[in-house]
């Protein structure tokens, strides 16, 4: 048995106990006190250092062995919060409370990063390692908060991951680029004028203008947009006119964009616009756009997806590192964290495979905890190659100065 293996074995009762801590209490959005407690008791417990500014922030823990100053750093990232909703799972460990869960897996996500703090600190890496646990992923943006907080500061990369029923245990999903959706929604208020059914010489008729631009918008993904890059433009609801010999004076279109690339987002966001302020010209109506924006899409740099899959690998083996084909279309804010500094966000397989698949924000979501072990595996792994790698390179570079 690897020696990786044997400290796992030994460390997954502890994390299971953690996981079930942190499940049982679930927290909401920037609500999550009681549940940074628990961290910090965590680091305190492993004698790591830490900052954190008290509720709606992150817990932000740094890992410094001797001997390691000046080295590079790179970040583990978890999330605290939990989702609204009464938990059907019925296990020993379910949630105390009726109005909330963590129906998405965060409470292992946690255990995950501080069984990688006891792993890392037992067997000290060749730099620095960065631990976040940030607030608020499930609404708000907790990332940011976390990155104005100081998490990324001096940090040459991050990795992350998520639970999920896709993949049984023991298989870890990797995929370059992007792997979540953005997905935005747009308002737009048109605004005509109203009349009687028989004269439309005197109005300006709202259907007819929201027909034009119901069509006119399917053009932005089908002309506008490369092919290659997955995009949706959906007008999803439409509301106009109050009786049949009426000329409606206002019509409503609201709908939903999901890109997987910032360009593309961008590209659509103006086409948008575009359309509306020409169809408004067109026939002297006036017409407002509100679009309310998701998160952007969390896209894996290169090399740090070539890194994860070789610390991945080493844990599980080559042929339990799965890649989609298809980025999914969720989202997530790791993505915020991407825009700053390169890094890879994977998914741990979390289902036995006797298992019907439960979906992530279900009542009834639960996971194997097998997973924990690997998901601590594989954080004290990535850690440890990404820095070994920027060594390299860094001392390369030094080098290079020297000579
Ligand atoms: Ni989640």
């Amino acid at each position: 048995m690897r020696e990786l293996d044997k400290r796992l074995t030994a460390l997954s009762r502890h994390l299971v106990e953690l996981r079930r801590a942190f499940h049982a209490h679930p927290e909401l959005a920037f609500h999550e006190v009681e549940t940074a407690g628990r961290i910090t008791a965590e680091l305190e417990r492993l004698g790591i250092d830490f900052d954190y500014q008290g509720q709606g922030h992150a817990v932000i823990a740094h890992i410094e062995p001797p001997g390691t100053a000046g080295l590079p750093a790179v970040a583990l990232r978890a999330e605290m919060d939990a989702l609204p909703g009464q938990e059907t799972t019925g296990a020993v460990y379910a949630s105390r409370y009726a109005d909330r869960m963590h129906a998405c897996g965060h409470g292992a996500h946690m255990a995950m990063v501080c069984g990688a703090a006891a792993l890392l600190v037992g067997e000290p890496p060749p730099g620095r390692v960065r631990l976040i646990f940030q607030p608020a992923e499930e609404r708000g943006g907790g990332s940011r908060t976390a990155i104005q907080d100081g998490a990324l500061d001096d940090v040459s990369a991050i990795f992350g991951g998520h639970v999920t029923h896709e993949y049984v245990t023991g298989q870890i999903m990797i995929r370059d680029g992007d792997i979540t959706a953005q997905s935005d929604r747009f308002f737009i208020n048109i605004h005509g004028k109203g009349g009687h059914g028989a004269r439309p010489h005197e109005a300006i008729d709202a259907v007819v203008i929201a027909g034009f631009l119901i069509t006119a918008l399917q053009t932005l993904v089908s002309r506008e947009v490369n092919p290659l890059h997955p995009s949706v433009v959906t007008v999803g609801r439409v509301q106009a006119g109050s009786a049949p010999n009426v000329i409606a004076e206002t019509a409503v279109l609201e709908g939903s964009i999901r890109t997987t690339r910032e360009e593309m987002r961008r590209h659509i966001h103006h086409g948008l616009r575009r359309m509306c302020a020409g169809i408004a010209e067109l026939h002297n109506a006036a017409i407002d756009v509100r679009i309310q924006e998701g998160y952007p899409p969390v896209v894996n740099s290169p090399r740090e997806v070539a890194i994860a899959r070789r610390a991945a690998a080493a844990l599980v083996g080559q042929e339990a590192v799965v890649a989609a084909e298809f980025p999914s279309m969720g989202s997530e804010d790791f993505s915020y964290y991407l825009q700053k500094v390169p890094g890879c966000f994977v998914r741990f397989g979390a289902r036995r495979p006797e298992w019907e698949p439960v979906p992530l924000h279900s009542p009834g979501f639960d996971i194997d905890e097998a997973v924990l072990a690997v998901g601590a595996g594989y954080f004290a792994e990535v850690a440890r190659a990404a820095l070994q790698e920027y060594g390299q390179a860094w001392n390369s570079g030094a080098a290079q100065h020297t000579a």
